[in-house]
């Protein structure tokens, strides 16, 4: 027996509201237990949408294409997805929201029933992993663009969701931090989808890489990342 099916995706569509093409057009695709897959891809071509859908951000239209542990997600039942994927969005604003880091992190622990005490630690902690437990106090408007992007990957890692969609986690870091993302992604047991430019991270960190263009899967394998021709011909 292989490794369980966490999340699966079948022939999934969507259409953003008055566009006259399709952001997904016909994606399928399985995320096991323990995988780490990245998604690559030129501008527009999917990613984000993709692991929008896989965090339940958007409505079901077709509940035959989206299961999670096997069974479909209903029409109104979102919120399912919602706990199983931790997102870390693309734009971190979009993301954070309580006055200081701190706080923002502990947040979605302490909804879930943790006693604050315990949330403030186990926040602290993940903090101090990705680097960052100098800006704990700060309030999150007043960070830096690396800075914000880290707090809002430690919010979702201390969630701890079964799943973990990324979406470009290492953009604007510098170098340092963006060894502590890769050595603090690779030390977690949670499967990861990985949207992101960064093939370097995707080589060292992921186990698949699926290549999308134009809303569907182009090609898949880690072999992608070397392969200058399917690159280019798919507009990277
Ligand atoms: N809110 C929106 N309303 C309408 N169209 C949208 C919206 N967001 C994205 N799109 C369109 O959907 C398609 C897919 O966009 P998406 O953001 O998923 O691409 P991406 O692969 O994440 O790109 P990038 O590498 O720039 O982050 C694009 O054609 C984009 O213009
Ligand atoms: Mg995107």
């Amino acid at each position: 027996m292989g490794p369980n099916v966490l999340l699966e995706l079948r022939g999934l569509r969507y259409s953003y509201p008055g566009s006259t093409s399709p952001a997904l057009n016909g994606v399928s695709l399985s995320v096991l237990e323990g995988e780490r897959l990245a998604i690559v891809g030129a501008n527009g071509s999917g990613k984000s949408t993709l692991l929008m859908h896989m965090a339940g951000c958007f409505s079901i239209t077709d509940p035959a294409s989206i299961l999670l542990s096997g069974a479909p997600v209903e029409r109104g039942c979102e919120e399912r997805l919602r706990r199983a994927v931790g997102l870390v969005f693309q734009d971190p604003d979009d993301q954070l929201f309580m006055p200081s880091v701190l706080e923002d992190v502990a947040f979605t622990p302490i909804a879930r029933g943790m006693g604050a005490p315990e949330a403030r630690a186990l926040a602290m902690e993940v903090l101090e992993a990705l680097g960052i437990a100098a800006i704990a106090d700060r309030p999150p408007h007043r960070l830096s663009g690396g800075e914000k992007r880290l707090a809002a990957l430690a919010g979702v890692l201390a969630a701890r969701s079964s799943i973990l969609a990324l979406d470009e986690p290492s953009a604007s870091l510098d170098p340092r931090s963006r060894r502590l993302l890769i050595n603090t992604l690779s030390g977690l047991p949670q499967a990861m989808v990985i949207a992101t430019h960064d093939l370097d991270m995707a080589s060292r960190l992921c186990s698949d890489v699926i290549l999308m263009n134009k809303g569907a899967i182009a090609a898949r394998g880690k072999g992608i990342l070397g392969d200058e021709e399917v690159l280019r011909a798919n507009g990277m």
